[in-house]
């Protein structure tokens, strides 16, 4: 069964998002500028709903239809890109590294800061990408930190515990001392799972216990790792993957029908 014989009726917004226009957000923004039309109609209304199997949707005039299987890829970002998709002032960004040509409607699936190397995952169903991304769904992300300093168990106990920082707390995190930096001096290597998103959230959780982050690596997203992937190259999910990230997504009751 296809992907609009699955989903009807949809709301507008969410249809937009899962045929890679842009992210939900992106998609509303879409709607309130008058931008989109459903059989010619234009619909700012954000409950309004589509059936993907006999509507014409179109964003400035051009139709878009929901793929027959969304396209998800893992790049193994290296330093120096800026997660974005365009960048107003030509630096390095992320889009030069992915195949957006072959899959158009691509997009990262969070971000990475730009000194940040390691797993990123691209899909082109917006929709999906929103969801994983929601702190409810506890998505677990591993990282690899290595720090100024040889942090105490006391020291990483605050961030198994969860440390306050000035957006709030952060929830529990699995956190293990891996050993000494190996190319400099006083520094260590400490292994940190964390199950939500916010912006820089392991450098100021390392900050916040007096350990600089000086190098951040990610090696596994969800159920994702950086296997046969070299830093700097992409590829696609294999099938089994792309299963498992989408049970992921529906146990967490991210890809609702409706
Ligand atoms: N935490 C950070 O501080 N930076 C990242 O790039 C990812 C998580």
């Amino acid at each position: 069964m296809s992907e609009a014989e699955r989903v009807v009726p949809m709301r507008l917004q969410r249809f937009l998002a899962r045929a890679g226009v842009a992210s939900r957000r992106g998609s509303e923004k879409l709607m309130t500028a008058g931008r989109v039309r459903v059989n010619g109609v234009v619909v700012t209304q954000l409950g309004s709903k589509v059936d993907p199997a006999c509507d014409i949707v179109t964003v400035d005039g051009r139709e878009v239809q929901l793929a027959e299987h969304a396209t998800y890829l893992i790049l193994n970002k290296p330093s120096g890109y800026l997660t974005t998709m365009s960048d107003p002032y030509g630096r390095p960004c992320i889009a030069s590294l992915v195949p957006t040509q072959t899959y158009p409607g691509l997009f990262p699936v969070g971000r990475l800061d730009a000194d940040t190397t390691g797993i990123l995952l691209f899909t082109t169903n917006g929709d999906a990408s929103q969801q994983m991304l929601h702190p409810s769904k506890h998505v677990s992300k591993h990282y690899v930190a290595l720090v100024e300093g040889m942090p105490t168990e006391g020291e990483l106990n605050r961030l198994r515990k969860g440390i306050r920082l000035d957006d709030g707390l952060t929830q529990p995190a699995e956190v293990e001392l891996m050993g000494e930096g190996e190319d400099r001096e006083n520094t260590a290597i400490v292994g940190i799972t964390i199950h939500e998103g916010r912006k820089h959230q392991v450098k100021r959780m390392c900050e916040a216990i007096g350990h600089k982050v000086i190098r951040l690596h990610r090696d596994s997203f969800g159920p994702l790792r950086l296997t046969d992937c070299a830093e700097g190259t992409w590829r696609l999910l294999t099938s089994d993957e792309v299963a498992q990230v989408e049970a992921l997504v529906q146990a967490k009751g991210i890809l609702p029908i409706v």
